[in-house]
């Protein structure tokens, strides 16, 4: 039992104290912005194979080396291609480790036997105060023990390091939550063998095209070889057994709270807090929110902790994140988690397109929707067919909107201009729309074997819960402002108070899957986007 000191990352000589530790060969974990890391001196093979111990780590399982200023990479790269550099330009500091061939001052502690090394530079400030005062990379892997979920708070890493390292330097929570994007970049073509905060779609951003290791999303197959070591073991895991459900939030949802009376629930807020659903969470001994279905920031940021919290439990039921794009880090590991047994609970695919007018989101619906035979539900014509046939609902808008009376009829403009110029009077008229319009939905996803939704408020209404993958679609705003006046023969000026009334695009980047810009017509990647969306 080794005495832990505990220092403050609050106050510089702490920071001076740990940095000295580290520099002498010691051990200390360290708060960054994805998870803690134990960290050691990356050229110091004694003092990293102490990590190793500590953790309980597998002997050939390699570790990220971080870093606080460019130079470093010289010492530990043979060559930084031009990848690297676009790479750095657009994420660094930040959460992606890059992969690249090594240097021999790399000891094989560092990296395993393996001739690459995988370099991160963190954005969290304290980590980069003690890499710089130590004066020298720091190799780190997650600061918990082997197997375990990381530590995204001090108090995770005090339960699992405490009594086994030298020092714990506390930093408060980690802002991402889940480890940095793993990207290996010796080949032609980039490869994710970890997702995070930074996703395959933003590195293809970046360099033109990405691709994410089979093995991510299915795990390894009989005999087969990993890219990436970490990848054989068990990993996040809990010691109660973890059920998962995969799929669109609202099928998840029922699945979950089936659970058996004193089972542990982690599941979205939508859920946890939604009125339908306290009778059943009365049963359960842990409810771990996870965040709004939509938000993968906040699912990513709370996973771990949510874990963690409900271990001991008879089992774990999880409602699962969807997959694809900004939701990929969550479900990988939860899946790892789970050790890959989960279940589907919605049959076929519900891809929900959504975006601000002029964007083309319509466009790229109805391109969807021929790629994949899939039908379109279009729920600005349904809006419109239910003013004329749904008798309930058109009478609650007269009533509460006398003012667009039209002799026992809704005057659609009257309505319009109404609630444009009053915020709560457009809530409390989608109140009454929005489920009269998700019903039509939910017939429409019954019938068919997948489908496409292109609804303007997806996330709004409620409606990305029926969905098993959701599309943001934006564009310039020149561009959208062009496609506005062209269709709908407004001026410029009531054309910006329309785009000025919505969202801004930054809100479909954190509420969608993934986010495409749509600034010519004849979209090119429509394949492979088709090919991403359908993925139960
Ligand atoms: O966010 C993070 O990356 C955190 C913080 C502390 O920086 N660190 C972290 O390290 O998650 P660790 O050791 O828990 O995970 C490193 C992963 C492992 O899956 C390992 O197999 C893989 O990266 N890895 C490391 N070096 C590699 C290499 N040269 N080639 C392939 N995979 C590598
Ligand atoms: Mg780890």
């Amino acid at each position: 039992m080794i005495d832990t000191r505990l220092l403050s990352g609050n106050n510089n000589e702490d920071i001076a104290e740990a940095a000295t530790i580290l520099a002498q060969g010691g051990l200390v974990a360290i708060p960054t912005e994805t998870v803690y890391g134990l960290a050691a001196d990356a050229f110091n093979g004694e003092a990293v194979e102490k990590i190793f111990k500590a953790k309980g780590r597998p002997q050939d399982n390699p570790l990220i080396v971080h870093i606080e200023k460019m130079e470093r990479l010289k010492d530990l790269w043979s060559d930084v291609p031009e990848k690297a550099l676009k790479l750095a330009d657009a994420f660094w500091p930040g959460p992606l480790t890059m992969i690249m061939t090594k240097t021999d001052k790399v000891p094989k502690e560092v990296s395993c036997g393996l001739n690459t090394v995988g370099v991160r530079f963190p954005e969290h400030p304290i980590a980069r105060k003690v890499i710089e005062m130590a004066d020298t990379p720091l190799a780190a892997p997650s600061a918990n023990l082997s197997g375990k979920p990381s530590p995204t708070n001090f108090a995770h890493v005090k339960q699992d390091m405490y009594g086994r390292i030298d020092a714990i330097l506390e930093g408060g929570d980690c802002f991402v939550g889940v480890e940095s994007t793993v990207v290996d970049i010796t080949g032609d073509v980039a490869r994710v063998l970890r997702p995070g905060a930074i996703t395959e779609e933003m590195i293809a951003d970046v360099l033109g095209n990405a691709f994410t290791d089979s093995a991510v999303e299915d795990g390894l197959k009989e005999g087969e070889k990993p890219r990436s070591p970490g990848m054989k073991y068990r990993h996040y895991a809990p010691a109660s057994p973890v059920m998962l459900f995969c799929g669109a939030p609202d099928d998840t949802a029922a699945k979950v709270m089936s659970a058996p009376e004193g089972s542990a629930v982690i599941c979205f807020n939508e859920y946890a807090y939604g009125y339908d659903y306290i009778p059943q969470m009365s049963s359960f001994s842990k409810i771990a929110p996870l965040g709004n279905s939509w938000d993968h920031a906040m699912h990513a940021h709370r996973i771990f902790d949510a874990l963690r919290s409900c271990d001991g439990a008879p089992a774990i039921y999880i409602q699962c994140p969807r997959r694809m794009g900004a939701g990929a880090g969550s479900v990988n590991r939860l899946m790892r988690a789970a050790s890959f047994n989960f279940e589907r609970c919605t049959p076929y695919p519900v891809i929900g397109v959504t975006g601000r007018s002029g964007s083309g989101k319509s466009y790229i619906a109805m391109l969807l929707g021929e790629k994949l035979g899939y039908p379109v539900f279009d729920a600005d014509a349904v809006y419109k067919r239910l003013l004329e046939v749904d008798v309930n609902m058109t009478q609650r808008i007269l009533r509460n909107f006398p003012e667009a009376d039209n002799c026992g009829k809704v005057d659609r403009k009257a309505l319009a201009k109404i609630v444009f110029a009053d915020k709560s009077a457009k809530l409390f008229l989608e109140s009454i729309t929005h489920p009269c319009i998700a019903d039509e939905a939910k017939k429409f996803i019954a019938e068919n074997k997948g489908c496409i939704l292109d609804v303007p408020l997806l996330h709004e209404s409620g409606m990305g819960r029926l969905c098993t993958a959701t599309l943001g679609v934006t564009a310039d705003d020149d561009i959208k402002l062009q496609r506005i006046i062209a269709r709908d023969g407004i001026d410029t000026d009531g054309a910006k108070a329309r785009l000025a009334a919505q969202p801004s695009d930054d809100f479909y980047r954190e509420s969608c899957d993934i986010t495409i810009k749509n600034n010519q017509e004849g979209f090119e990647k429509i394949e492979e986007l088709a090919e991403k969306l359908i993925k139960l």
